[in-house]
């Protein structure tokens, strides 16, 4: 019998899982194709924010969602996650930032099914240990790297502003072919494209040194994506791809630094006047991500004896820069 994804659980209220929110929502209010089944989908968010509405106002709640190229924001029902949608759950997404992915599991983790499918939607690497620590060791958790365009611009508002895709692949357990054709279908259903691949830590990495490179750098010297590509910042970029390319070796990574220069180029480029999220927290004085983005990368270079000053030189300047998180 083919396992039914019906039951979903979104977490957190900010851009991306809004955006999934909304597609997914959409997708169990639209006869149900991808899910093939007569029995309903149901798609809940957990927000962070949630206890401190009356149980009344949790159930009259909306949510603003502006469609890619559309001008007017259309509102639209937001049905929030109780106990019972965790523990009925067969995915939850985790859409949050990478200092909070250990917490939110922890408060969870006593109530999700241990054949509940959990993927990691967010910027850096190393949170994995910290999940896996939190859940029993069979649970099957993925990862999810997705290259939307999507602003926030109040709570509960946000405007699809660029079409991306995303990718999936296995972190940890086992994961039939059935079921992750169906995971695989019921996502790009929703949000196209989705494509699920062997070999997402390869694709972690890639994502992850386009992270150490326009992240800081954009935060730093409080500029747009579209500068990181001027030549002031040509040896510094190298510098910090080289670094990353040594430590990914120990981890059995293969990476080369011109394919990497290019793509980081190419991203910087194609998001010339978008204000990338690292700057972004640190212009509105929350935490950052740095602990996972270069700070990872300090963190394996020290595991694994290899020098990386750059990239540690990056991780302290952003860390004097914004305020730490309490993870
Ligand atoms: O974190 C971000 O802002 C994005 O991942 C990226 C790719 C740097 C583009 O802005």
């Amino acid at each position: 019998m083919i396992h039914q994804l019906k039951n979903i659980v979104i977490v957190g209220q900010g851009a991306m899982g809004l955006l999934w929110y909304h597609h997914l929502a959409q997708e169990s209010f639209s006869k149900n194709a991808a899910v093939n089944t007569n029995e309903e989908m149901r798609v809940t968010l957990l927000a962070s924010d949630q206890d401190s509405l009356s149980a009344n106002d949790q159930k009259i709640a909306t949510y603003k969602f502006t469609a890619y190229q559309q001008q007017q924001a259309k509102t639209y029902p937001l049905i929030y996650t109780q106990t019972v949608d965790i523990e009925a759950a067969d995915i939850i997404i985790l859409c949050l930032k990478s200092f909070n992915i250990a917490m939110a599991v922890e408060q969870i983790a006593k109530s999700i099914n241990p054949q509940c499918l959990i993927i990691l939607a967010h910027n850096g690497m190393g949170t994995l240990e910290k999940v896996i620590k939190r859940l029993p060791s069979q649970q099957v958790i993925l990862a999810m790297l997705t290259t939307h365009g999507c602003l926030r611009y109040a709570p509960l508002a946000i405007t699809h502003t660029g079409l991306g895709q995303s990718d999936i692949g296995l972190l940890s357990g086992k994961l039939s072919l059935p079921v992750q054709e169906q995971l695989t279908r019921q996502l790009n259903y929703a949000l196209p494209q989705v494509c699920f691949h062997q070999d997402i830590i390869q694709k972690q990495w890639l994502k992850l040194a386009i992270n150490c490179v326009i992240n800081p750098i954009t935060a730093i010297n409080n500029i747009e994506n579209g500068e990181v590509n001027k030549a002031k910042f040509t040896e510094q970029i190298r510098t910090v791809l080289t670094e990353i390319i040594n430590v990914s070796r120990a981890e059995s990574i293969n990476l080369v630094l011109n394919d990497l220069e290019v793509i980081v180029r190419k991203v910087a480029k194609a998001t010339a006047k978008n204000c990338s999220s690292m700057r972004g927290d640190v212009l509105a004085g929350r935490s950052t991500e740095i602990d996972y983005i270069n700070g990872y990368i300090h963190r394996l270079a020290k595991k694994h004896n290899v020098a990386t000053p750059e990239n540690t030189r990056l991780w302290q300047q952003v860390l004097n820069l914004s305020t730490k998180p309490e993870d």
